[in-house]
C-alpha cells in the first residue's frame, strides 16, 4: 500500500467539520465517517509557482488603489518555517480581509457600512530566503454575520499558505489580541482551546517601523505536515 507524501491533519488541530455553534456548519458537513483517498500526483507536486513574479505592491495593501485607505495602518509579520524551525523560502502567503469599517470589497457582502474606494483588501507575499514575510495593511473592522441573535465577527485577517503542494495549504485566519469579541465568536472557538491562542497576532515592537504603523507577529501554526526521510515536516509560521 503506497504511503502518503504529507501527512494527514493530527486531530485535535483543527477545528470539526461540525461546529453546533456555527450554524452553517450543520449542512455542510458530512453525515458519514470520510472515505480516506490516497494523494494524488497532482495534489502532492503543484501548484509550486514558485517562479512566479508577485507585483511590488501586492504585499503592501494600503499602495493598490489611487488613494490611501481609511483606518488604522499595521505591519503584518512572520516567518514560514518547519518543525525543526528552518526557514522555508519561497512560501507563497495570501490574505483576505474587510475594510476598516467591516465591509469586504465583494458583491456578497450587503452589511450597512461604507466601502472604501482605496481599499481592495486582498494580497500575497513570498516568504524570503529566511522564510520571512510582511504585509502592510488597514486594520479590518469587526462586522455582524447573521450566524445567531447580534453575532460580529472579531477582527481578523483570512490566510492562504502555499508550501510545496496543495496538500500542505493551509487556510487560517488571524486575530488581534485583547479583541473582547473572541470570547462570543464561534468560527474562533471551534478551534481546540489548546491550538487557539496561535490565531492570535502580538504586538511587536521590534517590527513597528517608524512612521508605518503598530507591528503584528503572527503565531499561529499549521497542522499539515510533510512524511519525509527527516521525519515529519509542518508549516507553520512563528
Ligand atoms: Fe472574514
Amino acid at each position: 500500500m503506497a504511503h502518503d507524501l504529507y501527512r494527514r491533519t493530527p486531530p485535535g488541530q483543527h477545528p470539526p467539520n461540525r461546529f453546533d455553534g456555527y450554524k452553517s456548519t450543520a449542512s455542510r458537513s458530512p453525515t458519514r465517517p470520510a472515505v480516506v483517498l490516497p494523494q494524488t500526483l497532482s495534489e502532492i507536486t503543484g501548484p509550486l509557482r514558485r517562479d512566479e513574479r508577485l507585483g511590488a505592491q501586492e504585499n503592501d495593501l494600503t499602495r493598490q488603489r489611487m488613494g490611501e485607505p481609511l483606518g488604522e495602518r499595521i505591519v503584518v509579520h512572520g516567518r514560514v518555517v518547519d518543525e525543526a524551525g528552518r526557514p522555508v523560502p519561497n512560501a507563497l502567503v495570501e490574505i483576505w480581509q474587510c475594510n476598516a469599517a467591516g465591509r469586504y470589497h465583494h458583491p456578497g457582502d450587503q452589511h450597512d457600512a461604507p466601502l472604501d474606494p482605496n481599499f481592495y483588501g486582498g494580497g500575497r507575499a513570498r516568504a524570503d530566503d529566511n522564510g520571512a514575510y510582511r504585509f502592510v495593511t488597514i486594520k479590518p473592522g469587526a462586522y455582524p454575520w447573521g450566524n445567531h441573535k447580534n453575532a460580529w465577527r472579531p477582527a481578523h485577517i483570512h490566510f492562504s499558505l502555499f508550501g510545496p503542494a496543495f496538500a500542505t495549504r493551509l487556510i487560517t485566519q488571524m486575530y488581534f489580541p485583547n479583541d473582547p469579541l473572541l470570547a462570543y465568536d464561534p468560527i474562533y472557538n471551534s478551534v481546540p482551546e489548546r491550538a487557539r491562542h496561535r490565531l492570535q497576532a502580538a504586538f511587536d515592537m521590534d517590527g513597528t517601523p517608524a512612521g508605518v504603523g503598530a507591528g503584528l507577529r503572527i503565531r499561529h501554526r499549521a497542522a499539515r505536515s510533510q512524511r519525509d526521510t527527516d521525519g515529519e515536516r509542518a508549516w507553520l509560521t512563528a
